[in-house]
């Protein structure tokens, strides 16, 4: 009798602790939506694949969105509230950003099966994870349940936190390491630079200003290339651009190899095979896929979960675009 009843006063308090933990924004789960919409994975996948097929450089666009989402204020789908010129996505930080109409024609699609349900949150890191699996990349397992912000962002506020085109790899570890990334996965996850372009207006300084600096450097023959591509004082410098590594559509490590050779098109792509805290794992990563491919995505996984909305706090948008 009297053992029935500890059993239950020590449910009643794992309970307790339980809805605690929600109540107070608690945290992620695997597997999140396995009951209230079970098809959620399978149809950012879809998703995914078909805007894929007729735009390949998709899966690009859609990794650099979650880096710009997570980074401001986590990942809270705040880039998509785009009401008006001080909208985060109007922050020119995020020039280029591409591909949020993607997002919310996922939403419209999971709306359809499960309303009110998956958060765009959710769907922006599903949605990154898928394009890094279909470019040739890990399959990382991810932690659900992210809820969207109720308070719109500002430009202003993306404009502080996102990093600038010519930061060093100094600024770039202490961005990272606020989020928990040890120096490996810093490395990795700048690996997501495997994949897509960068506009010529991000490197003409690179090209024109630079100081000559050892640790800045380019190899002679690539910029003369990049200098004909990108031609000083160019009106079409932000619609011309150049592939981050010789395989822009595929997720492998030869952003590390190019690196390596002096071929790093930003600051920190050139700088982090010089500097002592960082070139150890670019060569390691550089002549271990596999290596790369572990760390990216745990260093993904913590990306996609710090400082994030759950539980009883955000929301769950009804369109990615609008606070309702
Ligand atoms: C210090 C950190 C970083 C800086 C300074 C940086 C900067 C940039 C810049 C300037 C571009 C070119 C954009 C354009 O011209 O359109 C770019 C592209 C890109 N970045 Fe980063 N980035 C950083 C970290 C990351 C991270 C963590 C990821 C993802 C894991 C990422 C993924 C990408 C991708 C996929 C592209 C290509 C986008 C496209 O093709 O549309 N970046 N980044």
């Amino acid at each position: 009798m009297m053992e029935n009843m500890n059993k239950r006063i020590l449910a009643l308090i794992i309970l307790l602790q339980i809805l605690r933990f929600h109540a107070e924004g608690g945290g992620l789960f695997y597997n999140f939506y396995d009951q209230s919409c079970p098809q959620a994975e399978n149809i950012v996948r879809a998703g995914l694949e078909s805007a894929s097929l007729t735009d390949p450089t998709t899966p690009s666009a859609i990794l650099r969105l979650m880096f710009h989402d997570c980074q401001v204020q986590g990942c809270d789908a705040s880039i998509l509230l785009d009401a008006n010129q001080h909208s985060e996505l109007r922050s020119s930080k995020n020039f280029g950003i591409r591909k949020t109409e993607l997002i919310s024609l996922i939403k419209l699609a999971l709306e359809a099966v499960c309303p009110l349900q998956v958060s765009c949150a959710d769907i922006i890191v599903l949605a990154a994870r898928e394009a890094v699996a279909i470019s040739g990349g890990p399959r990382i397992d991810v932690p659900l349940g992210r809820k969207d912000s109720y308070i719109p962002s500002s430009s202003a506020l993306a404009d502080s936190l996102l990093p600038p085109p010519d930061i060093g790899v100094d600024g770039m570890l202490r961005i990272f390491a606020k989020k928990g990334l040890t120096v490996e996965e810093s490395v990795a996850i700048l690996g997501g630079h495997t994949l897509g372009i960068t506009h010529c207006s991000n490197i003409h300084a690179r090209l024109y200003n630079s100081q000559g600096g050892k640790k800045d450097a380019i190899e002679p023959k690539f910029k003369n290339i990049l200098k004909i591509i990108c031609p000083p004082m160019s009106w079409a410098s932000n619609i011309s651009f150049v592939p981050n590594d010789l395989t822009p559509l595929t997720f492998d490590n030869q952003y590390f190899t190019s690196a390596i050779h002096g071929r790093g098109l930003l600051r920190v792509d050139a700088e982090m095979p010089l500097h002592s805290r960082t070139g150890p794992f670019v060569t390691k990563f550089a002549n271990d896929r596999g290596a790369f491919f572990r760390a990216f995505s745990s260093a993904f996984v913590k990306l996609g979960s710090s400082n994030v909305l759950t539980g009883s706090r955000g929301m769950i948008r009804r369109s990615c675009n609008a606070l309702h």
